[in-house]
């Protein structure tokens, strides 16, 4: 039984005040949905009547209802600037230093504001507790998780940056990275959307680079010298690390994240991302880059060009949502950047891999990309979801998908709603739909060029356009504030991703310990993802709707998950069991593969009790 209750209907799902959600009709636009919710009863799905109102009326329904006034893509504007404003995001401000800064440069107010004052910059959410899930550990040595960054033995700078960023306390799978990744661990790990596996990397790396960066950055152009001219002055960019994540939208967050991280130091992070016209990707790579977000294509172009970027100096390779990168579409990519081109092939070059998911098939090929000794980090089970999403499955017929949606989207306070279809096609079909019915939305895929993806993407984030409807596998990774929705047009059957793709989609909302609702359509298209839908409803306590209720697991029957199909349930089980009070265990072999040929050492390792203490809010897995 969930926590939340049991709405019947979305509508009532939707205004759960627990959720701190007005109606449509506190909102004043009580007439105007019931025009609209008018329903016949069928077996499973209802049947929505298509409202007759006009264009005016469609919008004064919207703006009655609270959405946003609606704002077209300026199609006039990007023409004529010739289909570059010039305002890509990989020109964003960095941090410049300046040669005669000693150890750490001075604050600059201006850039501090934009890196970290941003008011749609996410903050912890009010039920981190739900996140507070079990860890399992594994690997060669004992490490002792870190709860306060403070004792971490962190760089002065990243302290201070991530005091600046408002962490006040390491996330579950971080407090295991950071310690892993300062003693020079491989690593791979695994945790819920939306916990922070991000900084999980990047504070460690940027920590261990920082006090040595005058010795193992390559020069750079001084771009406080009078004479510094941009054009003339380029630099071969030589990283130090590399972060490879699949998407355009996903590598510009992470360079955000860099750029937080970096301020006050020397390390200089770049983002480079195809669609991105090359002279940009080049000036801004000539200015000098210590730490590169790429996505594979780009980087491996890059990679061909030996006169703009070498890889010899890179000492970490880090792969954020492994699991989508290890697919054989990406393999060739992934061969290349791993271990091909001048990359240093020396014994301290590090890799890592981060994702929510990870099933078997791709934890088994990460194997062979990392050191024999590895670290392994899991936090609570591969491909879990948590209780701040509160899942709703309702049976929508394929034919009335369109008036649902616009239905649900009168059903809630107007808030950050990010919508997911199958194909591009669905989502320029529902976004000019919507539109034009007066709500305000944007869209993104695949098929746009660059600049409109960023714009979208802008107006999403900034709240311009509140609802963005998105083809789905676009969505790993995004970090929006405040998404209090997500709408899962489509479920992702087989094809899109299946379960793990539904569990990165509803990842999108309630993050760093807030709430959000997730919705999905479900009608009999989807047979295929309802016994894992069942399941993981069942794990989070969420709803399980009459039409699925016959998948449900025996009460009190352990869940079965793909996932768990071997050995590993078992040694997960185990491990859970011996768990001690702080929620920590250690899992010989609980990764798809006997612990003696991983070269675990069972005494290497140890239930970490010294974490816990007092510190350990009573309901917490720590
Ligand atoms: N220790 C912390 N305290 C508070 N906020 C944090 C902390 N660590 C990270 N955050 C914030 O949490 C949000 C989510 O982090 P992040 O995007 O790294 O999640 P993720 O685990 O990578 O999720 P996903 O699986 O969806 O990629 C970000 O806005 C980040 O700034
Ligand atoms: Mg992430």
């Amino acid at each position: 039984m969930s926590d939340w209750g049991a709405p019947a209907t979305p509508a009532a799902e939707a205004t759960n005040d627990a959720w701190g959600s007005a109606t449509a009709a506190e909102n004043g636009a009580e007439e105007t949905v019931e025009e609209t919710t008018e329903e016949t009863t069928e077996e499973k799905g209802k049947t929505y009547e298509v409202p007759t109102l006009n264009k005016d009326e469609f919008l004064a329904k919207a703006r009655g209802a609270g959405w946003t006034e609606t704002t077209a893509f300026n199609y006039a504007d990007f023409e004529a600037s010739g289909g570059n404003n010039g305002d890509w995001h990989a020109i964003s401000k960095v941090y410049e230093w300046n040669d005669e800064y000693g150890d750490v440069g001075p604050e600059v107010p201006e850039l501090e504001r934009i890196l970290f004052g941003g008011e749609h910059q996410m903050r912890k959410g009010q039920h981190y507790e739900n996140i507070d899930i079990p860890v399992t550990i594994e690997g060669p040595v004992k490490v002792d998780p870190v709860r306060n960054f403070g004792d971490a033995g962190l760089h002065p700078v990243v302290l201070n940056n991530i005091k600046l960023a408002g962490y006040t306390e390491a996330t579950p799978v971080q407090a295991y990275t950071i310690p892993a990744v300062l003693q020079g661990m491989d690593v791979v790990a695994i945790a819920q959307t939306g916990t922070g596996k991000t900084a999980g990397y990047m504070i460690p790396v940027i920590s261990r680079l920082m006090g040595k960066a005058k010795k193992l950055a390559a020069p750079k152009p001084n771009t406080f010298d009078p004479s510094y001219n941009a054009r003339f002055n380029k630099v071969k960019a030589e990283p130090l690390v590399v972060i490879v994540v699949p998407t355009r939208e996903l590598a510009i967050q992470i360079f955000d994240e860099a750029r937080r991280m970096c301020y006050r130091s020397m390390l200089r992070p770049c983002v480079v991302y195809g669609g991105l016209p090359m002279g940009v990707t080049m000036d801004e790579l000539g200015k000098g880059c210590d730490i590169l977000i790429a996505t594979p294509g780009r980087l491996c172009d890059l990679m061909d060009k030996p006169h703009v970027l070498t890889m010899s100096r890179v000492k970490y390779t880090i792969i954020d949502e492994a699991d989508e990168m290890l697919d054989s579409d990406w393999e060739e990519e992934l061969r290349k950047i791993m271990a091909g081109g001048d990359t240093n092939e020396d014994a301290d070059h590090v890799y890592m891999m981060f994702s929510a998911t990870f099933p078997k098939t791709a934890r088994e090929m990460a194997r062979q990309y990392m050191a024999s000794d590895y670290f392994r980090v899991k936090v609570g089970r591969a491909g879990q979801a948590h209780k701040n999403i509160r899942q709703a499955v309702v049976y929508v017929d394929q034919n009335q998908k369109r008036e649902a949606v616009f239905d649900l989207l009168f059903q809630m306070e107007p808030g950050r709603t990010l919508i997911f279809c199958n194909s591009k096609a669905q989502v320029d079909l529902l976004d000019d739909f919507l539109y034009n019915r007066g709500l305000p939305t944007t869209s993104i895929h695949g098929d746009r060029n660059q600049r409109e993806r960023e714009d979208a993407f802008r107006a999403f984030r900034t709240g311009k356009a509140p609802i963005l409807i998105a083809a789905g596998v676009a969505a790993r990774g995004w970090d929006v504030a405040d998404v209090k929705h997500v709408i899962n047009y489509d479920l992702p059957s087989t094809q899109y991703g299946g379960i793990n793709e539904y569990i990165h989609r509803i990842g999108r909302t309630a993050r760093i310990g807030h709430q959000g609702l997730a919705t999905s359509f479900y009608n009999d298209r989807d047979e295929d993802i309802a016994q894992h839908l069942v399941n993981v409803l069942v794990e989070c306590e969420c709803e399980v709707p009459e039409f699925l209720s016959h998948l449900k697991p025996e009460e009190g029957a352990k869940i079965e998950f793909d996932d768990d199909t071997d050995d590993e349930a078992e040694e997960e089980a185990e491990a859970a069991e011996g768990a001690d009070a702080g929620g920590v265990a250690v899992a010989g072999g609980a990764w798809g593969a006997p612990a003696a040929e991983e070269g675990a050492d069972a005494g290497g390792l140890a239930a970490d009790t010294g974490f816990n203490a007092e510190a350990a809010p009573a309901a917490s897995a720590w």
